[in-house]
Formats: C-alpha cells, sequence, structure tokens
C-alpha cells in the first residue's frame, strides 16, 4: 500500500486552515500543524477544535527553525498562516506574511525537500478594487478611491471616462493586483513569492483568493477581522453593528467549507499548477443588509449603526468571478442564509461572547484606519 500523504496546514488552527484540516484528515491524510496561536484569533488558547490525531507544532512562520521542524517529510503544504485585517501595525503585516513566506521557500530550497504540492492562501484585498461596468462605456477595472471623494461622502466607484456611478460586476484574475492598504499588500508578497518561487524551481504551486470568508471557528475575540463575527459579538451584546461608507458596499461571502474544499481540490488536481484562482460564490451582499439580516436572525430589533466612517484603501465591491475554479469542478455549495444558521448554531454554543470591537474601533479611529467623512456632505 502507498505511504499516506502528510500534509502541512500552516495556521490550521484557525478558521479556514482548521477546516482545511478536517478535509485532509477525511482523507485519511497524516496532518502536521505549525500555528502560534495568534493571541488576538486566540485569546483562549489553543482550541478545542484541534484534534488528538493531528501533530500541533506551536511555532512561528518567523522562525526558520520552525519552519525547518514543520516541513520535514511533508507531501502537500497549505500555507495558511496570516496576520489579517485592518490593524494600525504596517511592520507586523509584512514580517509575518511576506518574510514568514520567504522563510517557508528558503527552507524548501535549502533543504532540498521533496514536496509535491504548495497551496498559498491569497485574497481578493490584492485587487484594486473590483470589476465595474458603465452603461456608456463598458468594462472596467476600478482604481482606488482617492481619501479626497470619500471624505466628501461620496463611496461610488465613477466610470473613468463619464464620471457616472457604475455597476460592479464579477472580478476576474486578469484585474490589476495591487491593493492599497498593508495587509493586502502583503497578500500580494506572499502570492508573488510563491508562484515565482515554483516557476523558477518547478514545485507545483497554486494561490488561491478567497474573498470573505465566514464560518464556525472564525475568532469571536478578533474585532479587525470577519464582518460577521464581529456584527454577531455586536448584536448578541445589544449594540447595534458599526457599518463603514453607506453600507451599500457589498462582498462575496463564502463558507469556510466550501473553501476548504477548494483547498484540497487544488492539491489534488495539477491543472491548477502554477495558477492563481478566485475561490468565491459569485454573487455580493451589502454590508448594511447583511447587518441586518443577523440581527433578523438574532432576534434583535437593532439597526445597524452608519457613522459615515470609512477605511482608506479599502474596496467598495468584489464579487468573485469562480470561473476557472469551476472549471476544474468546484462551485460553493453552501448559500449565505444556510451559513449564517449553521455560523449562528455554533456561535450560540460558545457561551457567553465579549465586545471587543468599541475599544478597537477608537484605537483604528486614533490611527486613522477608520476615518470620518465631513458631515452633512453625503451624496
Ligand atoms: N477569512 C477571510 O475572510 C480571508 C479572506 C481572504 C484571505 N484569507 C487568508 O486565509 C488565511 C487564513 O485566514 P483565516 O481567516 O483562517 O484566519 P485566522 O486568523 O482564523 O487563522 C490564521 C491562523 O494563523 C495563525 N498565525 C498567525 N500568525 C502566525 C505566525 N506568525 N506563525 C504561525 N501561525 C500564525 C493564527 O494563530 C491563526 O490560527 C490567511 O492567509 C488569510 O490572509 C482569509
Ligand atoms: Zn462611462
Amino acid at each position: 500500500m502507498a505511504e499516506a500523504t502528510t500534509a502541512l496546514i500552516t495556521g490550521g488552527a484557525g478558521l479556514i486552515g482548521s477546516h482545511i484540516v478536517d478535509e485532509a484528515l477525511a482523507r485519511g491524510w497524516n496532518v502536521r500543524v505549525l500555528d502560534s496561536l495568534e493571541p488576538q484569533t486566540h485569546a483562549e488558547g489553543k482550541p478545542g477544535w484541534i484534534r488528538d490525531e493531528v501533530e500541533f507544532i506551536h511555532g512561528d512562520v518567523r522562525n526558520q527553525d520552525d519552519w525547518d521542524r514543520a516541513l520535514a517529510g511533508v507531501d502537500v503544504v497549505f500555507h495558511e498562516a496570516a496576520y489579517g485585517g485592518y490593524m494600525p501595525e504596517i511592520a507586523k503585516f509584512i514580517h509575518v506574511n511576506s518574510y514568514g513566506t520567504a522563510l517557508m521557500l528558503e527552507s524548501i530550497r535549502n533543504n532540498d525537500l521533496p514536496i509535491r504540492k504548495l497551496v498559498v492562501a491569497s485574497s481578493q484585498a490584492v485587487y484594486n478594487e473590483g470589476a465595474y461596468t458603465c452603461d456608456g462605456h463598458g468594462h472596467f477595472y476600478g482604481k482606488t478611491r482617492p481619501v479626497s471623494q470619500l471624505e466628501q461622502g461620496d463611496y461610488l466607484m465613477h466610470c473613468p471616462i463619464c464620471g457616472e456611478p457604475s455597476r460592479p460586476v464579477p472580478t476576474d484574475e486578469a484585474a490589476p493586483m495591487g491593493g492599497e492598504n498593508v495587509y493586502a499588500i502583503s497578500k500580494a508578497d506572499q502570492e508573488r513569492l510563491a508562484i515565482s518561487f515554483g516557476r523558477a524551481t518547478g514545485l507545483p504551486v497554486t494561490a488561491l483568493r478567497y474573498s470573505c470568508t465566514y464560518g464556525p471557528r472564525q475568532s469571536l475575540f478578533n474585532p479587525y477581522t470577519g464582518v460577521i463575527a464581529i456584527f454577531c459579538t455586536r448584536l448578541m451584546n445589544d449594540l447595534p453593528p458599526v457599518v463603514y461608507e453607506d453600507g451599500k458596499q457589498s462582498r462575496d461571502l463564502v463558507f469556510v467549507e466550501d473553501v476548504a474544499r477548494a483547498n484540497m481540490l487544488v492539491a489534488t488536481d495539477a491543472r491548477s499548477d502554477g495558477q492563481v484562482m478566485n475561490v468565491g460564490t459569485g454573487n455580493a451582499a451589502a454590508i448594511g443588509d447583511l447587518a441586518r439580516l443577523l440581527a433578523e436572525k438574532l432576534g434583535k430589533e437593532i439597526e445597524p449603526d452608519i457613522p459615515g466612517e470609512y477605511r482608506p484603501g479599502e474596496m467598495r465591491a468584489l464579487i468573485s468571478d469562480t470561473t476557472k475554479i469551476s472549471e476544474l469542478g468546484f462551485e460553493a455549495r453552501t448559500g449565505l442564509e444556510e451559513g449564517i444558521d449553521r455560523y449562528l448554531d455554533w456561535i450560540r454554543e460558545q457561551g457567553d461572547v465579549g465586545e471587543y470591537f468599541t475599544e478597537a474601533a477608537r484605537r483604528l479611529r486614533e490611527r486613522q484606519v477608520v476615518k470620518q467623512a465631513r458631515s452633512g456632505t453625503t451624496v
């Protein structure tokens, strides 16, 4: 009998990594996890969902020795560990995401490791803005909306030719890369480092650009990332979700199990080698509507708070064009309503949930990661 595949899943204690762990175990693979248990995400230490059959390495992607240890004897790597969200740090994003990935590649090369496949977690954040269409001028890729526009309370994407408001359409992988915030820059680095290393060395690499992922195990402690988790913790504490811009900005919300399945699919299909692929549902939800839907499902009569704040460099709308990965047979199976119900079932089992957003929001305003539009000028 052939030896079972051994997978290393970095960030395997987190939302997406832990579901990839489950997928890999279900296939009978040996699973190793490298995770630092980032305190912002895992405020109570090692989560209970890390199963006993997993070989857990409590280590850091910023440490070469941890990589050497974690990568020894591995066939397939899923690199999910990252520092993510809208935080005021700059160096830490680059250190964990860019430098951490660079160390992984050095470890593979210096030890001449016979890795068969590397899947790296990228993000929709690498796009500047999504794709749009203007009734008069057709398809275009949006450019980052300048702060001078946002501070007027004008959040729309205007056609670069006629200046009229345009409509978002699904964004394909050919859209220009170039996110305008530190997280986005570091995710673009991760993706490009891995893909170019693969081209140079022949290592099969796939980078997956996930859209906004949610589901059971999304940290309830991290107020900087995970819009559904943040809104739920606010509502469960009888506070309104704080919605940026005008609430009509939209996201393609994809259920975590679908993202984990996409990972297994590309790990085992050589047609994905050397490719960058979107993972999403192809549908988008307005964030204001999402806040209302969550309130309704939680039985709270609480309207979202829309104070006219915005985050410079954040994209207005993103709908993933999933044509490329669907050609490998991928389809997101869990719709938003079902996914939210499953998430709420999980969150209700977690007992009392804390509310960390208020304090975080104050810090973000202070550091200008969140800014206030001039009042009375909303268009
Ligand atoms: N959740 C999303 O909406 C989303 C969207 C696009 C891309 N991504 C990417 O997917 C990947 C997984 O994200 P997630 O949502 O599961 O996040 P998560 O925060 O739930 O999990 C990340 C895990 O990485 C670990 N980690 C952080 N820094 C580390 C370090 N220095 N060394 C070792 N481990 C470290 C954390 O402890 C955590 O368990 C990340 O690369 C993220 O950038 C996520
Ligand atoms: Zn136009």
